[in-house]
């Protein structure tokens, strides 16, 4: 039997904690630092570096660390986790740099020819504004590095692009020593799965995300609002495309520059009218997203993120159930902006006996008997159903018992989904 490690305090954590935690092979799962749904099933523990979680591994014998975020991994955790010979489920520093530098991901694009937005690739002010002599509008201007969901401008006209530039070298947002400028592809979105063992992919599923922070796709972009999935506009002939002209080219590619990717690619497509292109690659799961892969998930999940680290994909199976999943998330009111903290969560008990749901949490901490929310996004009120519409339904159920005031979510989520596939059974 084999202890986990997961790092992060999310509700994708808290998804990977809970599908870890049920691999026939797994005894014990730890998160650090967790929150506080976290908490209430597995043993929270707050590392604070990297050596303090390689001692930590050391002394409860973790056999596979699992990162979430992309912070840790641009920050070489998984460099040093192996170097000490601990198994480790998450890319090294110089292949988390396909996350950490949209320069070099679009670059690699360009050089493997895999398909991608128009670009051009700035490390100064006066060039950067040169490139925007005679293109059309809107265009995409990006910060280069990690900007938090911050770094990415999508300006109607020149003012709003030549301001963008400004902002950017000028530190005014995040990420902006060096500048990508590319072309607005229209379509459809999709996030995409693939687990990777630095020779071989596996595809993972899909989800669509909502960004924007109210109903109707309206107001300030989140770091998400709500997924759902299987999406009935991704066939398995366009995961077939997605898999042969992005994923297997970018581990190729990878693997010849001297860094391969071992991890999930979280590939950000747009199914363009001339066939899916990657807007982005993250280097780690979704969140939301993995809250509802991790609902539709069946297997052995500790056995596949192992393999993914241990080079041994070839021989695994990444299988999905037929059921529809929902992901529903609740945040404090006035998140993305200001909002307040330490206000209490009532009825989680009651909202999570609905069939089919399961709440994870994000930005809470357990304080005496009472649940606090202390962050912006706080609970993933997650559910499954036979029909997309029964997982809404049930996932709205639950937050109508809930009683928490100063909290909000979006209501509509998995509308296109709901509308694309109506009462057909997925
Ligand atoms: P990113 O941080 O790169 O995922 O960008 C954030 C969001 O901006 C994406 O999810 C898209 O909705 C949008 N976006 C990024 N690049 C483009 C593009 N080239 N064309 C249209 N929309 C884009
Ligand atoms: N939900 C988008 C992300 O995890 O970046």
């Amino acid at each position: 039997m084999n202890n986990v490690l997961v790092i992060g305090s999310g509700g994708r954590e808290h998804a990977l904690c809970w599908r870890l935690a049920q691999s026939p092979s797994v005894a014990k799962v730890f998160c650090s630092p967790g929150n506080g749904g976290i908490g209430e099933e597995f043993a929270c523990v707050a590392l604070a570096s990297h050596a303090e979680i390689i001692d930590f591994c050391k002394k409860e014998r973790i056999a596979l660390v699992v990162i979430g975020p992309e912070q840790p991994l641009v920050e070489g955790l998984a460099d040093a986790l192996a170097a000490a010979g601990i198994a480790v489920f998450g890319p090294q520093a110089k292949a988390a740099r396909l996350e950490g530098s949209k320069g070099f991901m679009k670059e690699l694009c360009k050089n493997y020819h895999i398909p991608t937005a128009a670009y051009g690739f700035f490390d100064n002010v006066s060039d950067a504004k040169q490139f925007l002599e005679g293109k059309s509008y809107p265009i995409v201007v990006k910060a280069d590095g990690l900007a938090a969901g911050k770094g990415v401008i999508i300006a109607q006209d020149k003012a709003e692009a030549l301001a963008a530039i400004d902002d950017m070298f000028s530190g005014k947002i995040a990420g902006g020593a060096q500048v990508v400028i590319e072309e607005f592809l229209e379509g459809e979105e999709v996030s995409f799965f693939a687990l990777c063992d630095g020779d071989n992919a596996v595809a993972f599923g899909s989800a669509q995300d909502h960004k924007r922070a109210y109903d109707g796709d309206k107001g300030p972009n989140t770091g998400g609002m709500g997924t759902y999935a299987p999406l009935h506009f991704f066939t398995d002939a366009l995961q077939k495309t997605v898999m042969e002209t992005i994923i297997f080219p970018t581990v190729a590619a990878m693997k010849k520059e001297g860094c391969p990717f071992k991890g999930v690619l979280f590939a950000g497509l747009m199914l363009t009218k001339d066939g899916p292109k990657l807007l982005e690659y993250n280097v780690r799961f979704g969140d939301p997203e993995t809250q509802v892969l991790m609902a539709r998930f069946e297997g052995d999940l500790y056995a596949l993120l192992l393999a993914c680290s241990t080079g041994r994909l070839a021989e695994a199976k990444a299988a999905f159930g037929k059921e529809a999943a929902i992901c529903v998330v609740m945040a404090a009111k006035g998140y993305p902006g200001a909002y307040e903290k330490n206000t209490v969560i009532k009825n989680l008990g009651k909202a999570g006996t609905i069939s089919g749901v399961k709440i994870f949490h994000a930005g809470t901490k357990k304080d005496g008997g009472e649940m606090l929310s202390v962050g912006g996004r706080v609970l993933g009120i997650t559910a499954t159903g036979d029909t997309l519409k029964e997982a809404q339904a049930r996932a709205y159920q639950a937050i109508d018992l809930l009683d928490w005031p100063q909290g909000f979510c979006r209501r509509d989520i998995g509308w296109r989904g709901v509308k694309g596939m109506g009462e057909m059974k997925n």
